[in-house]
């Protein structure tokens, strides 16, 4: 089966060298914020993309969709390399793929009405007007669990959860083959969080979905996600089918990750090695592996040798020498 998207060795560094003389005095400082980054999303599949703060997730969304441009690699969507298209595809590929913000807030534009925000994608991309373009933002507000009361109403008449929904509604509404949400709940309360990914889920059986999930947090992601990809310091440590991940975490950096998630549902039963220190920022990353400095397995060549992303059970890739 052909992958709806399937990335390839996405890369993008960030000069932060500064002018001339900054490089001069401090040397050349690249922060390989996303670096030799492959996965691919079946169609109607949900990939999870979990990781600390940092490590490279939105950056990832972001050069997916072309809000920024990548230092090196491809992006196949339904078999056609996307990021080399001319500017004047952008559009197109965006129909097709959809992002939700984390903060509804500020994604929605305070000064037009609920009907020109959910309504705008439907007169842009097939052209609906007057009456049809209101049934139809009646129908996608409908899906979102919202009523016609909110046509007329602005983004700051309502609640973060229903402004997510919106958010959520306007997204839907070009009927994008993708959907990329980017920590879509965590700028929600708890309790709300709760309602919004039961929202996702439903989405997902009823419109037979395929999303890119993002989320910091591995509760958020065993929820929702078919799979796992996990990232660290802007690498895949390990990619595996969700009940996998959680039942049995090849890579350190997720059984990490698992032992300080607070939840009940996460027990494993030997717990596993905590990772001590801080997050590394991927700045002139040395050569080995980013995790060496925190990881309880390392051994020396984990200094020098960079491991790679493998098949180590079926459907199972961890990049770690020592699993
Ligand atoms: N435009 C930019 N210029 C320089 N550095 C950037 C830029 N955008 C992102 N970064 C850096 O790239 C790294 C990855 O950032 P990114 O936003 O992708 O992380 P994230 O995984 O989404 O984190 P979070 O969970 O906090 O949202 C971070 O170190 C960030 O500071
Ligand atoms: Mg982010």
């Amino acid at each position: 089966m052909m992958a709806l998207l399937e990335v390839q060795g996405l890369t993008k560094h960030f000069d932060l060298s500064g002018d001339i003389l900054g490089r001069l005095l401090h040397g050349e400082k690249i922060l390989k914020a996303v670096d030799h980054v492959s996965f691919a999303i079946n169609e109607g599949e949900t990939v999870g993309l979990v990781g600390e703060s940092g490590c490279g997730k939105s950056t990832t969304a972001r050069l997916i969709t072309r809000l920024i441009a990548a230092t090196a690699g491809q992006v196949y969507f339904q078999g056609r390399e996307i990021l080399s298209l001319p500017a004047r595809n952008v559009r197109e590929i965006r129909r097709h793929i959809q992002m939700v913000f984390q903060d509804p807030f500020a994604s929605l534009n305070p000064r037009m009405k609920v009907l020109d925000i959910v309504g705008r994608p439907l007169t842009l991309y097939q052209g609906l007007k007057g009456v049809k373009k209101t049934d139809g933002v009646v129908e996608l507000l409908e899906l979102v669990g919202l009523g016609s009361d909110c046509l007329y109403r602005y983004p700051h008449e309502f609640s973060g959860g229903q402004r997510q929904r919106i958010g959520i509604a306007r997204a839907l509404a070009p009927r994008p083959k993708l959907l990329i949400a980017d920590e879509p709940v965590s700028s929600l309360d708890v309790s709300v969080q709760a309602q919004v990914l039961n929202l996702f889920r439903e989405l997902k059986q009823k419109l037979k979905l395929t999303m890119l999930f993002i989320s910091h947090d591995l509760n958020v992601v065993e929820y929702l996600a078919d799979t796992v990809v996990v990232m660290y310091a802007g690498q895949i440590m390990e990619v595996a089918p969700v009940e996998q991940i959680f039942k049995l975490p090849l890579h350190p950096y997720t059984q990490g990750l698992i032992a300080s998630n607070p939840t009940p549902e996460s027990f494993i039963e030997k717990p596993p090695p905590t990772l001590g220190g801080e997050v590394l920022l991927p700045l002139n990353p040395p050569p080995g592996c980013r995790l060496e400095p925190r990881c309880p397995l390392r051994v020396e060549r984990c200094k020098t040798i960079e491991p790679l992303l493998e098949e180590k059970r079926p459907r199972h890739r961890a990049a770690c020498h020592e699993v």
